[in-house]
């Protein structure tokens, strides 16, 4: 296999608050390939956007962030600000959770095209503005021509979303993060976006992450998944794996709380994630696992091969795996 574009290796990122330190990511590692699409996943607070929000500098000065976390081989964990603004659209783009605060109010759509394209490159206005609408065309957004013209405000959300990618795209990056980037759309839109990714990924060769909590867009397009729980990464496999037989208990009731036809009633994970102000000592999930025992409070699990994952769960052998019907 080629060499990763994205690689992570013990990334950790906490935050000097006046209430003490919250260790929102805890030592993560991840790879990701040309072509290839990684969903990240996991609940509210697990770590997701910091993780790639850190990567990126683009964290307050509050985060002190530790480990590895190469793009194209070139270390972004203490790299000078020149280095990160280089790579940072060049290499590597992201697609903010929130499509309307990352997009300008009182400049046309295309002119932030524009911009991106030009802080990258010396290409003259004209051109840049041509790319613009191709890059529109690109994401699919009808009448690109016009639509570039326009403001955000007169975008629906789903064409904002697109014209986030289009920015994202301005500078040809070899890796996309996207964060959350169709939770507030429709189910048509939903996928119409799913597939501009898809071709992304594809057709131009490009590292995707795709970051969300929705297990059927990770479903649908990604390739390979890295749940995630309290800062850690609790389970890796490819997707079709992770379906079929989800290893971690927590991945197992991710799985189990999918609304499914013909059932009434949900089943949710009880319980809460830990305070990561004072995260356990051990693994994360202990406090809500039904297999958990003392030797889980010991010692922060790390990932293992298990069949066809990766899991972090001591109490792995022991664990029920026929009990998800997916
Ligand atoms: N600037 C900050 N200062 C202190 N803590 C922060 C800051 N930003 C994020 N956190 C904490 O870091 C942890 C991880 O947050 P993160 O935004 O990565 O979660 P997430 O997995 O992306 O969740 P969501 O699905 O809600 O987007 C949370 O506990 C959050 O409260
Ligand atoms: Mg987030």
């Amino acid at each position: 296999m080629s060499a990763p574009l994205l690689s992570l290796r013990d990334f950790r990122v906490s935050f000097y608050t006046p209430n003490g330190v919250v260790q929102a990511v805890r030592g993560v590692d991840l790879d990701v390939h040309p072509g290839e699409m990684v969903g990240v996943v996991g609940e509210s607070g697990s770590g997701k956007s910091v993780t790639f929000l850190g990567l990126l500098g683009l964290l307050p000065s509050t985060a002190h962030i530790s480990g590895s976390a190469t793009v194209n081989g070139i270390e972004m964990v203490g790299a000078p600000n020149k280095v990160m603004r280089t790579v940072r659209g060049k290499q590597v783009a992201m697609i903010f959770q929130d499509p309307l605060s990352a997009l300008n109010p009182v400049y046309r759509v295309g002119n932030q095209i524009v911009e991106m394209i030009q802080s990258h490159e010396d290409v003259a206005k004209k051109d840049a503005w041509e790319r613009a609408v191709d890059l529109l065309n690109t994401v699919g957004i009808p009448q690109p021509k016009a639509r570039a013209e326009q403001y955000p405000h007169e975008f629906s959300g789903g064409m904002r979303q697109r014209a986030m990618i289009a920015m994202a795209l301005a500078n040809s990056p070899d890796v996309l993060i996207a964060d959350e980037p169709t939770t507030a759309l429709d189910v048509t839109v939903q996928a119409q976006i799913l597939e501009v990714f898809q071709r992304i990924q594809r057709e131009l060769n490009k590292a995707v992450v795709m970051i969300t909590h929705d297990l059927g867009v990770i479903a649908r397009v990604a390739d390979r998944v890295q749940v995630m729980y309290a800062g850690r990464a609790v389970e890796r496999a490819k997707v079709d794996d992770l379906f079929a037989s989800p290893t971690h208990p927590y991945t197992q009731g991710l799985l189990d709380s999918l609304p499914r036809p013909g059932q009434s009633v949900l089943q949710p994970i009880m319980g809460s994630p830990p305070n990561m102000l004072q995260p356990p000592p051990g693994c994360g999930f202990a406090a809500r696992c039904k297999y958990a025992t003392n030797l889980c409070s010991e010692h922060l699990p790390e990932l293992v091969p298990f069949g066809n994952s990766e899991t972090a769960c001591v109490r792995i052998a022991d664990i029920d795996l026929s009990r998800v019907e997916v």
